[in-house]
């Protein structure tokens, strides 16, 4: 089954065509990241614009791409919640529109839900049920994934989310929008120790996750420093915050897998793109005997082949989408 999928719930346009869930025939993503870089961070005004413009074209690639027409589409899937209202009615209406016109069936897919998917399309043997460490930009999340369509989130971030975090700490530090990949790359040369910066647990639940107190921290340690004109070794800094971070996300995962009984583990969404918490997930499960799935770097963050993976399996479960759809702002993963 042959579903042409489409994400527009941010600042990146993206359609693809995926084969049964698990091939990718075609994969193009437009994004914005360049124009939003000269504000800091996404506007939700100049992405719907972006979208509406990129849209039609993105599409058509990701069709001639795979050598196909919608003759050969046997489904319409598209993203429709959680993310930017205005970014996400753009695919929305459009993918309406096509069903319309061709009589294709559309399947509504979950932003998070997705995320989730990358991980079918680089890991064949990779099924349900497993625990998945979901970390994106908006989301912090640890979900029992007990069938393709079936969640439960068992812990959750109760202020910032860790991309969040660590986008905020960048931009203190003076990197480019999105800051996440660069205090990522800066920090491998530091040293994680140099700082002492608080490991933050959130009394009584012990998987949820709480960055914003770490990210004021930074904050603050680098606004002293320059009210006293000095600088920060950023490095340092960067490989300290990181640490910090990661080990958040790391021990609640690994204590959540071993009280639940999960051996199987998997990290999504663009944060599961850092290099600590790769190889610290690599190694804790290596020692335990357990399995460990994280996306490939091209699959981390938003693009519109995951959506198809997920709609395959949406669609088995019957999920369909009518001109009624809507798009909405936040919804949870369940
Ligand atoms: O999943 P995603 O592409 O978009 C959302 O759905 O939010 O996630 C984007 C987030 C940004 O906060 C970005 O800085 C972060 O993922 N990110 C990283 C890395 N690469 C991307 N954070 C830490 N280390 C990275 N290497
Ligand atoms: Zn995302």
């Amino acid at each position: 089954m042959k579903i042409l999928a489409i994400e527009s719930s941010c600042d990146e346009t993206a359609a693809a065509v995926v084969e049964d869930g698990r091939t990718i025939l075609s994969s193009v993503i437009a994004s914005q990241v360049e124009e939003h870089k000269l504000y800091g961070g996404v506007v939700p005004e100049i992405a719907s614009r972006r979208h509406c413009e990129a849209i039609n074209g993105v599409v058509r690639q990701a069709l001639s791409d795979a050598g196909l027409t919608f003759e050969g589409i046997d489904a319409l899937a598209v993203t429709y919640a959680p993310g930017l209202i205005g970014a996400l009615l753009v695919g929305v209406n459009f993918a309406k529109g096509l069903s319309m016109a061709t009589g294709l069936p559309l399947i509504p897919v979950h932003h998070l839900r997705s995320h989730i998917a990358s991980n079918y399309l680089a890991h064949p043997a990779l099924k349900p049920p497993f625990l998945c460490l979901v970390v994106s930009g908006g989301h912090s999340h640890i979900v029992e994934v007990r069938d393709y369509t079936e969640m439960k989130i068992i812990g959750k971030t109760r202020d910032d989310a860790a991309g969040e975090a660590f986008d905020k700490a960048a931009r203190t530090m003076g990197m480019p929008y999105p800051g996440g990949i660069h205090l990522d790359q800066a920090a491998e040369s530091g040293d994680p120790l140099a700082f002492r910066l608080p490991h933050p647990k959130v009394e009584g639940a012990p998987y949820d996750f709480s960055f914003s107190g770490l990210k004021t921290a930074v904050i603050n340690l680098i606004h002293n420093a320059s009210q006293k004109g000095e600088s920060l070794p950023v490095a340092d800094l960067s490989a300290s915050f990181r640490k910090a971070v990661v080990d958040s996300l790391t021990d609640n995962f690994l204590r959540a897998a071993e009280e639940l009984g999960y051996h199987t583990l998997v990290l999504a969404g663009g944060v599961s793109a850092n290099s600590l918490l790769r190889r610290t997930m690599d190694d804790a499960c290596r020692q335990k005997g357990w399995q460990c799935y994280y996306p490939p770097l091209s699959l981390c963050g938003d693009n519109g082949a995951m959506v198809g993976a997920q709609a395959y399996y949406e669609y088995l479960a019957g999920k369909r989408a009518d001109t009624s759809l809507n798009a909405r702002a936040t919804m949870s993963i369940e």
